[in-house]
């Protein structure tokens, strides 16, 4: 898993440090996301690596500082090293550059799900495309998204920011990816933001209200949005929702507003989703 065979400190920048190891195939940078980090793809001896870093210390005008954007990448750092799924990109450690940490993944081939309206809407854009998909390769690929959920709770990590931005599918071997889960926080927590960090057609209630708890049945529902994004029109219309009438019942009780009403944990949502499985 910690096959990264470079030294691991630097006292390079990572462009340049990269570029000294092999050769860089695309930056994500402030001209692709708004997140402050700036992100790799490499190729060195002979495969392809996805680099992170918190970005360039001195730039300005992310919405976080450096120095939490780094404390961001230590956190899932930790979340990797807690917990693998086949789902997530295999991880490799850190670096230590001259603009602080790098997290190294295995690259993924695939789209990301998310992203601007009109690319959501274009008809050949990914997001479609994946909503097309067979009902049955969309209820295993939401099943093994429910079932990482249920490994990181398991672990302890509760869900934070989990949204289409999050999903990468690659349309070739039909396979999903989650990745960028620097959110997500180990143990329940009380939301101290009001609205918090998200896509509001993912998030619970209690996403929305300083003080509530946020917790692992607050994950629950956001997978139950993801349901009703991916297998209906976003909304809980039986008439547009593509799956099984058991997936049906899954997706209402995980998107109970009134968390009494939603399954207790992910475990329980996993068993009703796959019965038998
Ligand atoms: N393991 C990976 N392999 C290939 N591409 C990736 C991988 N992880 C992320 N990406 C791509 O890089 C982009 C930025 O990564 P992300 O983790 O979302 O960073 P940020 O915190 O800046 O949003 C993603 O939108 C996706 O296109
Ligand atoms: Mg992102």
């Amino acid at each position: 898993m910690m096959d990264w065979p470079f030294d691991r400190a630097t006292s390079l920048d990572p462009a340049t440090y990269l570029q000294s190891l092999g050769r860089i195939l695309a930056t994500f940078d402030a001209s692709i996301q708004d997140s402050g980090n700036v992100s790799f793809a490499l190729e060195a001896a002979d495969r392809r690596w996805f680099v992170k870093t918190a970005g360039d210390p001195q730039s300005a005008g992310a919405p976080l500082p450096h120095p939490a954007r780094v404390n961001l990448l230590l956190n899932a750092r930790d979340m990797a090293l807690a917990a693998r799924h086949p789902v997530l990109p295999g991880f490799h450690g850190l670096i230590e550059t001259a603009w602080g940490p790098g997290l190294i993944y295995d690259w993924v081939a695939g789209q990301v799900l998310g992203g601007p309206l009109a690319r959501k809407e274009d008809p050949e854009g990914p997001f479609q495309r994946f909503r097309r998909l067979p009902p049955h390769t969309l209820s295993a690929t939401l099943g093994q998204v429910i079932d990482l959920h249920r490994r990181l709770a398991d672990a302890g990590w509760v869900a934070c920011d989990f949204y289409d931005g999050t999903l990468m599918y690659d349309f070739d071997q039909d396979r999903i990816w989650v990745i960028d889960l620097d959110l997500y926080r180990r143990g329940a927590f009380t939301n101290e933001m009001g609205r918090m960090f998200g896509s509001t057609r993912f998030m619970a209630p209690e996403e929305f209200e300083r003080g509530a708890r946020i917790d692992e049945q607050t994950t629950v529902f956001n997978l139950g949005r993801a349901i009703s994004v991916f297998m209906g029109d976003a909304t809980l219309d039986p008439g547009t929702f593509r799956g099984a009438g058991h997936e049906y019942e899954t997706m209402i009780r995980a998107c109970e507003p009134d968390r009494a009403s939603r399954f207790p944990g992910i475990a329980e949502m996993a068993a009703s989703w796959s019965p038998g499985g």
